[in-house]
């Protein structure tokens, strides 16, 4: 039996990032991981789709390559095998850097599911397969699986793999003809896109009014405008009613449709895997269907942790990165707590769409005195001298009162690389008359935040 300070359920972001940490802490650390290590976001996530996207990218700049004098007299088209081919060597490369920092770092690693099953006085027993295992404190950052709603003939399409979930959908070797998205969100946009882009013909099928969740609607609106001149369709406020042989059938106040499909993507959010790991035996405190923890990423059973996606705050792997850091640093007696307000989220289409903190809308319906501005990426060189579509914005929110950014939404180039800029500010509560002193790179995007504060 195997006594460890920490034992860690799942080798996601939060996972495997903690186990480093701690680890370099000198804590003894035992990872369990019944899949691949890495997680959703190295496997089937964020990196595979990020991955399908730079194709598609590349691709798109071979179609209109004439707008930037570039002539290319047979456009080719898209290998599909080709691209996912790659895209499997690039999660295989970073799995096995992961695999390569745990062991460097000195964390066992048990490939196997794990399940607690008691908190006795030498700590928590929790057993890995045939293995029994004791932990001062255990990390459970099982991560989360995609939402299966009750439809009608949507188990049989699964079944069928007619109906896929980000999963499959990364895993396609053949571009669908008609190609359907349930839930117009972060996944159903970016596929939307990516497979816009190769050729297919796509429909995003949305509940609510508007595609994209609270994102600031001016940019919401940009977006999809720019996502419909690459042909996709997108019908909002449509509730799926019944998903057919060969289609999906939906309803709206108008009435009924049907919009037929080669294959269908299920997108319409994730939930917590909190089942079979044996969080009952504990006692962990649930509040629908995610493990409920603080700011220190404590549960309600001392010693007990929970991290990433399972605690259902924000389902980001950046997330997860930093809460796993924050339970490890608690655990070793090391004061440091999670600031949810300042975390950057993108959806990586192309244009990229990035924000983080409060939109003007979000400010205001908190009561907050809040002033924003909306310039156009115009006021980059870079962007003029990249692009041919200029309808990019970044928009900033300030805290009139203490005189801080609060929020930022940006749709263009490079906005998922320089939003951290603006996150930093936001975390730091930086006066915006400090900000207006800082020197950005010329010629970046980025230097719209530096136009921006200047007119806020
Ligand atoms: P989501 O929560 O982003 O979007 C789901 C969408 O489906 C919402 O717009 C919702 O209104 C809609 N919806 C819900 N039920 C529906 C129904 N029955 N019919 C039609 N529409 C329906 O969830 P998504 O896209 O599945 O992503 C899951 C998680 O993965 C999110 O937490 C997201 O943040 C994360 N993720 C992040 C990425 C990134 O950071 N770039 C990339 C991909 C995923």
């Amino acid at each position: 039996m195997g006594a460890y300070d920490l034992v860690i359920l799942g080798g996601g972001p939060a996972g495997y990032n903690a186990a480093e940490r701690a680890a370099k802490k000198g804590m003894s650390v035992c990872l369990l991981e019944k899949n691949e290590l890495g997680g959703v976001c190295l496997t089937e996530g964020c990196v595979p789709s990020k991955t399908l996207l730079n194709s598609a990218k590349v691709y798109n700049y071979v179609c209109h390559s004439e707008n930037y004098g570039v002539e290319v007299s047979d456009k080719g088209g898209v290998s599909q095998q080709a691209v996912i081919d790659r895209k499997n060597k690039v999660v295989k490369r970073l799995v096995t850097g992961v695999k390569a920092k745990l062991k460097a770092a000195g964390v066992t690693v048990i490939k196997a599911e794990g399940y607690i099953s008691e908190k006795t006085e030498e700590g928590f027993i929790v057993t890995a397969d045939d293995e029994k295992l004791t932990a001062k404190n255990i990390l459970i950052a099982t991560g989360s699986s995609a939402v299966i709603p009750n439809i009608k003939g949507l188990r049989e399409g699964l079944d069928a793999g007619f109906v896929l979930t980000n999963r499959e959908c990364l895993n396609l070797t053949e571009i669908p003809e008609k190609f359907v998205i349930i839930g117009g969100g972060v996944i159903g946009l970016e596929m939307a896109d990516y497979y816009a882009t190769v050729g297919s013909k796509v429909t995003v099928i949305e509940m609510a009014d508007k595609i994209a969740g609270n994102l600031d609607s001016g940019v919401t609106e940009i977006l999809q405008k720019a996502l419909s001149k690459k042909g996709i369709e997108f019908l909002t406020s449509a509730e799926v009613t019944e998903i057919t042989d060969g289609g999906v059938l939906y309803r709206t106040a108008d009435g009924t449709g049907e919009v037929a499909a080669d294959k269908v993507l299920l997108s319409i959010g994730r939930r917590a895997n909190t089942q079979n790991i044996g969080l009952e035996n504990i006692g962990v405190e649930l509040c629908r269907g995610s493990i409920v923890t603080n700011d220190k990423l404590q549960t309600n059973v001392s010693g007990a942790y929970a991290a990433g996606d399972v605690n259902g705050k924000v389902m980001l792997a950046h997330t997860a990165y930093r809460e796993g850091e924050v339970a490890v640093n608690v655990m070793a007696g090391d004061a440091d707590v999670m600031n949810y307000s300042a975390i950057p989220s993108v959806i990586y289409t192309s244009p990229e769409v990035a924000s983080v903190g409060e939109t003007a809308d979000t400010a205001a319906k908190k009561g907050i005195n809040a002033k924003s501005i909306k310039i156009s990426l115009m006021y980059s060189g870079r962007y003029i001298a990249e692009n041919t579509d200029y309808t990019g914005v970044c928009r900033l929110v300030a805290d009139a009162d203490k005189n801080t950014l609060i929020g930022a939404q940006i749709i263009g180039s490079y906005a998922s690389e320089y939003i951290v800029a603006v996150a930093s500010l936001i975390d730091l509560e930086v006066d915006i008359e400090r900000v207006k002193k800082l020197v950005f790179p010329h010629p970046t995007v980025a230097e719209v935040i530096r136009e921006a504060v200047f007119e806020i």
